[in-house]
């Protein structure tokens, strides 16, 4: 038996932040912004809007597309970093938004490499006759931790959801590659101090933006390339395959530059390779399942191509799926 995603979803908040727009909040323009990052705009959620909404409103068209009922719907799992609180996550909201009673659910808290890991987790699960139907969100709203008095790092992330439903189907169809990877030595490249046990909110850390996304960029820059470049590797020899055979690349939408030399040593041509990062900037875990969704969508991936998507994360996680769509 083999898992298929049958469906997908995205939300983007309404708002979009222009770069011209920062320009009037930090010291930066731009022409600095797109030569460095390749980001032009990225949507904001509304205040009165969290990562639960996105989520929801995400999954709620994946299943509406597929006409499954949130009824049919046996676990749900939700990939964020910044849930809506820190006990229950994000998850419980998520299911009370969509209807979904009595369904085991839970946060997946792997960074961007949140949806990777998740269809990992989920592939199990349905591979082995433990749930039917998954459902799989990645939602992220890094402007509510970005630090907007940092030009190094607001300027990269957006807010938005992607869905993906999940259910089994014959073996070679759907899910036929995973590999996922973590080093621990890496942790403090992407972190925020605030708000967990060892480092208690106060006001004085409020004060210091302890409660705030800091990132070591160049640090990040430099492993993220080897490490989508060893996992995209990694699924593809479990499935067996190899790039030739693969007809699109969906990378973590972190940075132009990251993807441009990901996809010039995987040696792959430029125009089979997934990039929205432009309109979006940075969704973290919600990155590839918009990228996703926006290409199906628009009939660019379509039933039966080979896909592969990888992505890195705070961790340092890593991974990447072999996909049949
Ligand atoms: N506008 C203008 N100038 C800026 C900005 C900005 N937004 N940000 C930094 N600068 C300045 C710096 O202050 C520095 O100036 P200085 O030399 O006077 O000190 C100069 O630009 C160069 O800074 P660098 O950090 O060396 O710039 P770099 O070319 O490395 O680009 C960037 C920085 C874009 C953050 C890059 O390192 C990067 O993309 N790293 C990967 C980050 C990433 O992908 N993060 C994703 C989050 S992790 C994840 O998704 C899992």
């Amino acid at each position: 038996m083999g898992t298929r995603i049958v469906s997908t979803g995205s939300y983007l908040p309404d708002r979009i932040l222009t770069n011209r727009d920062l320009e009037s909040i930090v010291d930066t323009s731009d022409e600095w912004i797109v030569q460095r990052t390749g980001i032009r705009t990225r949507h904001l959620l509304a205040e009165d809007e969290h990562p639960s909404h996105m989520g929801a409103e995400a999954a709620a068209r994946a299943l509406a597309k597929h006409g499954t009922s949130p009824a049919d719907v046996d676990m749900l799992l939700v990939a964020t970093t910044f849930p809506d609180m820190i006990c229950p996550g994000s998850a419980p909201f998520i299911a009370a938004e969509l209807g979904l009673s009595d369904v085991p659910f839970f946060d997946l808290k792997a960074g961007c490499t949140g949806f990777v890991y998740g269809l990992t987790v989920a592939d199990s699960l349905v591979r082995t006759g433990t749930y039917n139907s998954v459902l799989l969100i990645g939602t992220e709203a890094l402007s509510r931790v970005a630090d907007w008095s940092d030009r190094r790092t607001c300027v990269l992330f957006g807010d938005g959801a992607g869905a993906a439903l999940l259910q089994a189907g014959d073996e070679g169809q759907g899910v036929l590659g995973t590999a996922t990877f973590g080093d621990a030595d890496k942790s403090m490249l992407l972190h925020s101090l605030g708000g967990g046990t060892r480092f208690p909110l106060t006001a004085e850390s409020i004060e210091r933006r302890d409660d705030k996304l800091k990132m070591e960029g160049s640090g990040v820059f430099r492993s993220a390339v080897a490490m989508m470049e060893k996992a995209t590797h990694a699924a593809l020899e479990q499935a067996g395959l190899s790039l030739s055979d693969i007809d699109w690349v969906i990378p973590h939408q972190a940075n132009a530059r990251i993807i441009d030399l990901l996809v010039r040593r995987l040696e792959v041509p430029e125009d089979r390779v997934i990039v929205n990062l432009d309109r979006v900037a940075n969704t973290s875990a919600a990155s590839i399942p918009i990228a996703l969704d926006e290409a199906m969508t628009a009939e660019r991936i379509r039933p039966g191509d080979l896909v592969v998507m990888t992505a890195f994360g705070a961790g340092v996680t890593y991974g990447a799926v072999v996909l049949r769509v």
